[in-house]
C-alpha cells in the first residue's frame, strides 16, 4: 500500500468510526467528537424566544433600521424581509436577483447563485442605505423603500467574488470593510473550504466615493464577520477554519498592522458590536477534539472530502454530531466575558449572528427556519 493510500484509510477509518460514535455513543465515555464543555459557560440560551421567519429558513444577519425598526434579515431563498412586529409579522423587503422566477423553495442551494444568498447586513445610517453582502452576487445596496437591490462590488481586480460573507461601515470615512471567504469556493461549498484548509479569504476595503477597492488582507482560512470598533480605530474579521479574530489596526501608532485580537472555543461567524463597544461572537459550532484535528491536518480533511460521505455526514464531523448553540461577549480587548449557550440545542442552533438592542438578543440561524430573541 502506498503512503497516500495508507493515509486515506486511516481517514476513512476515523471519520466511519467517529459518525458512528457520535450516533452511538458508549454511555458514559469521554467522546472525542462531541462539544467540549466552556468554563463558566451559562446554559440558558434555550429560554430565548422562537420567531418563525414565514416558511424560510436561515436568517443569518440580522439589522435593525436607522429609526430603530426591523430587525431585517436575509433567507435562504433570497429574500431580504423585515419584521414588522408581532401582528403583522415579515414583510418581504428587498431582492438581490432579478431572476427569481424559480426561487420557490425555502431551501434550494443549487439555485443561490441565481436567487441570490444575503448574508451580512449593515445600514449606513446617514443615507438610510441598507448594504447587503450577497454571497454570490458581491456587495449591494438597496435604498429605505426597498426592491431590487444595485451592485456595488462584484469582482476585485479583475476576478467576480465568490463569496461575500460580511461587512461594516464607516460613516465618518464613508468606507465599507467587507470580507471575501474564498476566492475558491462558493457558500454552498462551506464545508469544501474548511476541510480542505483553503486559505484564499480576505479582507476588502470600498471607497463609497471613489467606488476604489482595496485588499487589506488576504491568506484568511475562510474569512466571516466584520466588526470595526466604537472609535473605529480597529476592525475585526472573524477566521472561521481556525477559531480565531484577528484585529487589523486602521489608526494610531499599529496603524496597518495586524494581530490575533480572540482564539474561540468555536467556529466563529458574525461579529457585532453592542452599544457599550464590547463585542457579540455567534459560534456556528464549537470545535471538539477531533474537529480540531481533522482542521489542522489537511490531509485528514481532504481524504474525508474524496470519501463518499454527504454535506450532512461531513457537517455532523464538523460539528461534534449534537446540534448546539454559543454566543460569547468580548472585551473590547477581546477578553471572554459572557458565554451563553443553548448546550443540548433545544431551541437554538447553529447560530450565525447576535444582535444586542434594548436589553435583548436577537440570535439568527444560517440553518434554522427560526430566529431568536433572548433577554439580557
Ligand atoms: C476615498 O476616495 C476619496 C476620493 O478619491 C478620497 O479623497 C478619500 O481619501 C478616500 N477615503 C479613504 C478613507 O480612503
Amino acid at each position: 500500500m502506498n503512503m497516500s493510500s495508507k493515509l486515506i484509510l486511516t481517514a476513512a477509518t476515523l471519520a466511519v468510526g467517529s459518525i458512528l460514535l457520535a450516533l452511538y455513543p458508549p454511555p458514559g465515555s469521554f467522546n472525542i467528537y462531541a462539544p467540549p464543555d466552556i468554563p463558566g459557560s451559562v446554559d440558558h440560551l434555550h429560554s430565548a424566544q422562537i420567531v418563525k421567519v414565514g416558511a424560510a429558513v436561515g436568517p443569518e444577519s440580522l439589522v435593525f433600521d436607522p429609526n430603530g425598526d426591523g430587525p431585517y434579515t436575509g433567507v435562504a431563498d433570497g429574500r431580504i424581509l423585515k419584521w414588522e412586529g408581532d401582528e403583522h409579522g415579515w414583510t418581504d423587503f428587498a431582492v438581490t436577483s432579478s431572476q427569481r422566477k424559480d426561487c420557490v423553495r425555502p431551501f434550494a442551494p443549487e439555485l443561490e447563485h441565481v436567487c441570490g444568498r444575503p448574508l451580512g447586513l449593515r445600514f449606513h445610517k446617514k443615507t438610510g442605505d441598507l448594504y447587503i453582502a450577497d454571497a454570490y452576487l458581491g456587495l449591494q445596496v438597496v435604498g429605505r423603500d426597498g426592491g431590487l437591490a444595485t451592485q456595488v462590488v462584484s469582482e476585485v481586480e479583475g476576478r467576480p467574488l465568490l463569496f461575500t460573507n460580511d461587512m461594516d461601515i464607516d460613516e465618518q470615512k464613508d468606507v465599507i470593510y467587507f470580507s471575501d471567504t474564498s476566492t475558491k469556493f462558493q457558500r454552498r461549498q462551506f464545508m469544501s473550504s474548511v476541510l480542505s484548509g483553503d486559505k484564499t479569504g480576505r479582507l476588502l476595503k470600498y471607497n463609497i466615493s471613489s467606488k476604489e477597492v482595496t485588499v487589506l488582507l488576504e491568506g484568511l482560512a475562510f474569512a466571516n464577520g466584520v466588526a470595526l470598533s466604537k472609535d473605529q480605530s480597529f476592525v475585526l474579521v472573524a477566521e472561521t477554519t481556525t477559531c480565531r479574530i484577528h484585529r487589523l489596526w486602521l489608526r494610531g501608532p499599529n496603524a496597518g498592522n495586524t494581530d490575533i485580537f480572540a482564539e474561540l472555543p468555536g467556529f466563529p461567524d458574525n461579529v457585532r458590536r453592542n452599544p457599550k463597544g464590547e463585542f457579540w461572537v455567534a459560534l456556528h459550532a464549537k470545535r471538539g477534539i477531533l474537529a480540531k484535528w481533522v482542521v489542522s491536518n489537511t490531509w485528514a480533511g481532504n481524504a474525508l472530502l474524496k470519501l463518499p460521505l454527504s454535506f450532512k455526514q461531513l457537517h455532523a464531523l464538523f460539528v461534534g454530531g449534537k446540534a448546539h448553540a454559543t454566543a460569547l461577549r468580548l472585551s473590547e480587548e477581546g477578553k471572554v466575558l459572557e458565554v451563553l449557550e443553548d448546550c443540548e440545542g433545544k431551541n437554538m442552533k447553529f447560530i450565525s449572528e447576535v444582535e444586542e438592542k434594548d436589553g435583548k438578543l436577537w440570535i439568527g440561524s444560517v440553518l434554522m427556519p427560526f430566529l431568536g430573541i433572548y433577554n439580557i
